[in-house]
């Protein structure tokens, strides 16, 4: 299944909608008090694998365009390379977005790819990055995009991303956060790499270690994150929702979307991270947005709640980038989101903390 398919939504229904829910807006108790994992900036600004959408995933340059529109956080995906760096990249496999092919011919394994736990750093540092696309056709997952063809982009490490926030951070007076995701423990443990701790260990070793300091770690396995809090750690921990019927999945999510499971989580864990389509469900007979209760529920454990992933060029069908912000960050008072746009989210927010928000939101059509 896809991660993002929402029954289509009439603009008409969402504009009366809204229309009835601005005034209630202004007198909205925030959020923050209830269960945000940062009172002082929520909703927070999740610069999903950089500033993806403009520039090559989890490139140094994605980062620091992410950090220079606005994001109130970088978020970088982790895997393990054969000599035990972490580095910043979406799949267990080099395929999509590098040229590993070209580079290392005859290192793949049985099923034609080329996994990032069998090759060093050295090796994958001469390899060319590039924006993702279907390893079989060369076709860009998102056309509109930075083309594949261009630039010179080069894996990166969590270390060096860490430094280039650290530095940036100190050059501007901003104190921008990361926010790692342990890409598939299970699978990095049969291969001899404890993903959590090694990047709990880049981190700490960066000066992360309070609850109060800017990381926060995210994973789709629960067991990582429960160790870590078992074990003492102190910074923030998230812990993401899927599917039970995704790819490689071996976790049972649907306890977790429920009223027991989110108590169960809200021990080890200070918020979720769901899928869009798990909050809003699609539409009614006339048009109206239907929801879960998974914001409230969460909420009500004390979780806050950062959905994925926000992508302007890849909305679910038959709604606007404004209406799907309005209705994650106004209407169900999510705490953050991770976004490929993040300057969008950003004007988001400023538009609607601004007298011009009596206009909203056909400004943002
Ligand atoms: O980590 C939140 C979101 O990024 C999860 O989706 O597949 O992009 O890592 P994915
Ligand atoms: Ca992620």
């Amino acid at each position: 299944m896809t991660r993002s398919t929402l029954a289509p939504f009439p603009r008409w229904a969402c504009v009366l909608l809204l229309a009835g829910l601005l005034s209630a807006w202004a007198s909205n108790a925030p959020a923050a008090e209830r269960a945000a994992l940062e009172t002082a900036s929520a909703p927070l600004v999740i610069a999903h694998r950089g500033a993806s959408g403009y520039l090559p995933e989890h490139s140094l340059a994605a980062y620091a365009f992410a950090y220079a529109l606005g994001a109130d956080y970088l978020e970088p995906d982790i895997v393990i390379t054969r000599d035990g760096h972490p580095i910043a990249l979406h799949d267990l496999t080099l395929d999509a977005t590098t040229n590993v092919r070209e580079v290392f011919p005859g290192r793949a394994r049985d099923d034609g790819l080329h996994y990032v736990v069998d090759f060093t750093l050295a090796e994958i540092r001469q390899l060319r990055m590039f924006e993702r696309i279907e390893p079989e056709t060369g076709e860009q997952r998102y056309p509109a995009r930075f083309s594949a063809a261009l630039g010179d982009f080069r894996v990166v490490t969590l270390a060096e991303l860490i430094e280039l926030t650290q530095g940036l951070n100190a050059s501007t007076g901003r104190d921008v956060g990361i926010y790692p995701e342990t890409k598939f423990p299970a699978f990095h443990e049969a291969a001899g790499h404890d993903i959590a701790a090694i990047v709990l260990e880049v981190l700490e070793g960066h000066g992360y270690r309070e609850r109060e300091h800017r990381a926060i770690i995210q994973s789709f396995e629960p067991e990582p994150l429960r160790r870590l809090r078992e074990e003492g750690v102190r910074l923030r921990l998230v812990q993401l929702l899927g599917e039970n019927d995704w790819e490689m999945n071996h976790v049972d999510y649907a306890p977790m979307y429920t009223v027991e499971g989110l108590a169960e989580i809200a021990a080890y864990a200070d918020g979720i991270g769901p899928p869009i389509t798990r909050i809003i469900l699609g539409v009614d007979a006339n048009g109206a947005p239907q929801f879960s209760t998974l914001v409230a529920d969460a909420h009500a454990a004390e979780l806050a709640v950062h959905p994925y992933t926000v992508r302007t060029d890849a909305l679910p069908e038959g709604i606007s980038i404004g209406d799907l912000l309005y209705l994650l960050l106004e209407i169900q008072q999510v705490d953050g989101l991770f976004i490929d746009q993040p300057d969008v989210m950003v004007e988001f927010l400023r538009l609607l903390r601004s007298p011009q928000r009596a206009t909203w939101p056909r400004d943002m059509r």
